[in-house]
C-alpha cells in the first residue's frame, strides 16, 4: 500500500520540468510534514518483526528518491542555464550598420596631411601662442603701428597690446628670437580675424613656413621647388603659377595659384570663370625682418596657408562655415 503511495512520487519527479517544481516535490517528501514523516510514524503500530522490514523498505526508497530528484534537479538546471545562455547571446559576428566611429575633421586631417608633406622634407614643427603680442604679430613682420597694412588684418585685442594672433607667422618671430640660425620650420594653429562669410571665418587654421639658410644662399627657385611639389602632393595633378603680390614681411612677395580642382582649368563659378584657385602667400623673408630678431648674413623664405582652404578644396565643400557647423552628416561624407 505505502510503496504505491510512494510510487507516483518517482513519477512526480520524472515529470517535473522546472527547479521550483523539484523543490516542492522535495519538501512533499522529506518535509517535517512529508510523506516519508506520515509513513515513519506509522510504523509505531506495526509489530517489531514488521517494523524492521519497513524501515529497511523506507530507507531504500527515501535514499532513491533522494537520488531521483538530485539527478533530476541536475538536469533541470543545466536545461535552464543551456537556455538562458541562448537567450542572452550576442552574436560578435553580426554586421550592425548602426556602428558608429568617430573621425578626424577635415581640417585635423588636413593639418596632418600638410605636416606629413613638410615633417617628410625635414620641417620641424612649432606650435607658438594664440593670445599674442604687438611686436611678434605686428611690429616685428615690417608692419609697423599704424601701417595700412595693419588694416587687412584686423583682430580682437586686449589691453596692453595683446592680442588673438591674426596669422602663424609671429611664430616665424619666436623660433628666430630662440634659436639660431639655420632653420627649418613649419607652425600649424588656430588664428584669428574679425571676418565672417563664405570664405571667412573668426577663427581658422594657418600652417606658416620658413627656411632660414645660415649662408645666405636661399633663392626663390628654391621656394618655387619645394611649393610646387607640396602643391602637387595635395591635390593631385594640378598646374600651379606664381603671381606678384605684397606681404610686408617678404620681399619679393608672390600669391600662389593653382588650376582649378572643379573645372580642370576651364573656368567655372568657383575660381569665378579665371581657371585659376589662389591657395598661399609666400616670399623672401623680408631683411626688415632680420634685422628685429637680430640676424645677420642669411637669408630664407617664408609661406602660409589657410587649411580650411586647402580642406574645401580637396572635399569639394562650398561654404567654409560648414566646417564649423558639428553637422555630422556633412563630416561623416569625409570619413
Ligand atoms: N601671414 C600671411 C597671411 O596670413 C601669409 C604669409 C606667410 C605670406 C608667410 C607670406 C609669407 O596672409
Amino acid at each position: 500500500m505505502w510503496v504505491s503511495l510512494l510510487r507516483e512520487w518517482y513519477d512526480a519527479i520524472k515529470e517535473a520540468q522546472n527547479v521550483e517544481r523539484v523543490e516542492e516535490i522535495r519538501i512533499a517528501v522529506f518535509g517535517k510534514k512529508g510523506v516519508l514523516a506520515v509513513e515513519f510514524a506509522k510504523m509505531k503500530s506495526a509489530s517489531d518483526e514488521e517494523k524492521s522490514k519497513i524501515a529497511q523498505d523506507l530507507n531504500t526508497h527515501k535514499s532513491a528518491l533522494m537520488n531521483e530528484l538530485t539527478q533530476r534537479k541536475i538536469v533541470l538546471q543545466t536545461l535552464e542555464l543551456e537556455a538562458n545562455m541562448r537567450a542572452e547571446a550576442i552574436d560578435v559576428s553580426m554586421y550592425s550598420s548602426r556602428s558608429e566611429s568617430g573621425a578626424l575633421h577635415p581640417v585635423m586631417e588636413t593639418m596632418d596631411r600638410i605636416v606629413e608633406y613638410f615633417s617628410s622634407m625635414n620641417f620641424a614643427v612649432k606650435t607658438g601662442t594664440m593670445v599674442e603680442d604687438d611686436f611678434n604679430n605686428f611690429e616685428a613682420l615690417n608692419l609697423p603701428k599704424y601701417h595700412p597694412a595693419r588694416d587687412m588684418q584686423d583682430t580682437f585685442y586686449f589691453k596692453d597690446e595683446m592680442l588673438l594672433r591674426t596669422h602663424t607667422s609671429p611664430v616665424q618671430i619666436r623660433t628666430m628670437m630662440s634659436t639660431k640660425p639655420p632653420i627649418r620650420m613649419i607652425a600649424p594653429g588656430a588664428v584669428f580675424r574679425r571676418d565672417y562669410d563664405i570664405t571667412h571665418t573668426p577663427m581658422f587654421h594657418q600652417v606658416e613656413g620658413l627656411l632660414v639658410d645660415a649662408q645666405g644662399k636661399v633663392s626663390f627657385a628654391n621656394l618655387k621647388f619645394i611649393l610646387e611639389d607640396f602643391l602637387k602632393y595635395m591635390f593631385g595633378d594640378v598646374d600651379v603659377r606664381f603671381r606678384p603680390s605684397f606681404f610686408p614681411f617678404t620681399e619679393p612677395s608672390a600669391e600662389v595659384d593653382i588650376s582649378c580642382v572643379f573645372c580642370k582649368g576651364k573656368g567655372c563659378r568657383v575660381c569665378s570663370k579665371t581657371g585659376w584657385l589662389e591657395v598661399l602667400g609666400c616670399g623672401i623673408v623680408d631683411p626688415n625682418v632680420f634685422e628685429a630678431v637680430k640676424y645677420e648674413n642669411v637669408s630664407g623664405y617664408a609661406f602660409g596657408l589657410g587649411v580650411e582652404r586647402f580642406a574645401m578644396l580637396i572635399h569639394h565643400i562650398g561654404d567654409l562655415r560648414s566646417l564649423f557647423e558639428g553637422d555630422i552628416k556633412l563630416l561623416e561624407q569625409f570619413q
